[in-house]
């Protein structure tokens, strides 16, 4: 008697599955690595895992229309003689003039002027127009040193000094050629037209000890008044925040993986640095294990979208929060109304990630004049301060629910966790529970 197996359905493979596939494929095809922009894309342990309290029987809520909640904060209080004060606890991330247009950037000084908050260079230097249009703007001083001169510095509110990015921890920038106009050119004092990676070190100094003389000599250019922040990759906060506060920070920036790039290797950004949740615990512990919490700032970025991201981070300890990804959306990146020529470029809107090619048609990454036209630097810059308001105004209504008359005093004691991941990252309890994983006792 015969007998016939049953046709079994054709099964694919979970580790070789589409997308790797596709990836080899395409590696083998073309023998150059992936490049785009954005921050990771795969789902790691963030703000969403995380719910606030609210208040019940021990605590009571503050009245949303009458009882005030203070949401400013002062940045370099440390050493600057002329710290910075912002209304809001959310600040605009570096982004440089060349990854971005002269609209984009002008929309970014004007939004953040708007919403009483500062905007940030980038790598490629200062231009003109943001200076004009951002009351406060922090320069970056980076290991490219692309654009870098010391009236810039002057003309700055406060000093960053990027040692890493979320996205790319321990690698340096990228400008691909298509990119590098005349003025992208001239401002960093390259050639047009050619791909520029820039250094992922400083090149005079190599560890904190190094840094404590590069800041003082920072310090002396611009007579002390300018707050110093240190800005680094999330994958070792809590030592990396020690010795930026050693090497005389006054404020420290920790971006996490889902920080955005306008040019990175994807296996970078996919693979290496910690999530954002991750980063923020570390960092303050290692302020408060020096008695340096609130003394010197923390700022943190990387997947900020929303008030609850905000006031999340907040309540775990930081000072104040920066966006990159989220102003560029608030400004009109990835925009469905440009739905077909996005197509045409073979992707699709909020999936659009090509930022090196320079191709944007909503012309905010791009130095193609045509595209950058698009650009209303005014709308958009609207656009950027209504955003902000918005997360905000949410940011508060979550404080007040807490019983917080300032944002600041959100705390972990406000949080719980849904997953055992998020749990351990924030050290909070995992809902339902009074279990801290990663913390013996209770
Ligand atoms: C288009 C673009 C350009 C960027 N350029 C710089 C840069 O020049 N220097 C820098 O330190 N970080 C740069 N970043 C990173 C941002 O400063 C910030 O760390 C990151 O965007 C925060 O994460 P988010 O995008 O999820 O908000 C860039 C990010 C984007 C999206």
């Amino acid at each position: 008697m015969s007998y016939h197996n049953p046709p079994t359905p054709p099964r694919k493979s979970a580790t070789f599955d589409d997308a790797s596939m596709a990836e080899i494929r395409r590696a083998a095809a073309t023998g150059i690595y992936d490049i785009r922009g954005g921050g990771t894309k795969r789902q790691v342990p963030h703000f969403d895992d995380l719910l606030f309290l609210g208040a019940s029987m021990s605590r009571y809520p503050l009245e949303g229309y009458r009882e005030r909640c203070d949401t400013s904060v002062t940045l370099g209080t440390r050493f600057a003689r002329k710290p910075i004060e912002l209304k809001i606890p959310v600040t605009i991330a570096g982004m440089s003039f060349g990854a971005l247009s002269g609209p984009a950037k002008e929309a970014l000084g004007r939004g953040a002027t708007i919403a009483g908050t500062s905007t940030t260079t980038g790598d490629g230097g200062m231009t003109d127009e943001e200076r004009g249009h951002s009351e406060l703007l922090v320069y970056q001083y980076l290991p490219s040193r692309y654009g870098m001169n010391p009236s810039d510095l002057r003309r700055a509110d406060a000093i960053e000094i990027v040692v890493g990015q979320g996205a790319k921890p321990g690698g340096g920038g990228m400008l691909l050629g298509q990119k590098i106009s005349d003025r992208v050119a001239e401002m960093r004092t390259l050639p047009k037209g050619i791909d520029q990676r820039s250094a992922c070190r400083h090149p005079d100094w190599t560890g904190p000890d190094d840094l404590e003389i590069k800041i003082l000599e920072l310090r002396e250019i611009t007579d002390w008044e300018k707050p110093i922040y240190i800005k680094v990759g999330g994958s070792r906060p809590y030592y990396d925040t020690a010795l930026a506060v050693k090497a005389g920070a006054d404020v420290v920036v920790i971006d996490g993986m889902q920080g955005g790039t306008a040019a990175s290797q994807d296996v970078f950004i996919e693979h290496v640095g910690l999530p954002t949740l991750a980063c923020i615990r570390p960092a303050v512990k290692a302020l408060q294990d020096l008695g340096m919490h609130r003394k010197v700032q923390l700022i943190v970025s990387g997947g900020i979208r929303n008030g609850a991201d905000v006031a999340k981070a907040l309540a775990l300890g930081a000072d104040a929060v920066s966006v990159g990804t989220a102003a560029l959306v608030a400004l009109g990146d990835n925009d469905p109304r440009w739905e077909a020529e996005y197509n045409a470029l073979g992707t699709t809107a909020g999936a659009y990630d090509d930022w090196h090619e320079g191709k944007d048609p909503a012309g905010i990454t791009t130095q193609d004049p045509a595209l950058a036209s698009r650009l209303d630097p005014v709308a958009a810059g609207r656009r950027l301060a209504n955003y902000l308001k918005v997360i905000t105004l949410e940011a508060q209504t979550i404080a007040r629910a807490c019983g917080h008359n300032h944002l600041h005093n959100l705390e972990p004691e406000d949080l719980v966790a849904l997953t055992i991941e998020a749990a351990a990252m924030a050290e909070v309890p995992l809902a339902g529970t009074t279990w801290i994983p990663g913390r013996t006792g209770l």
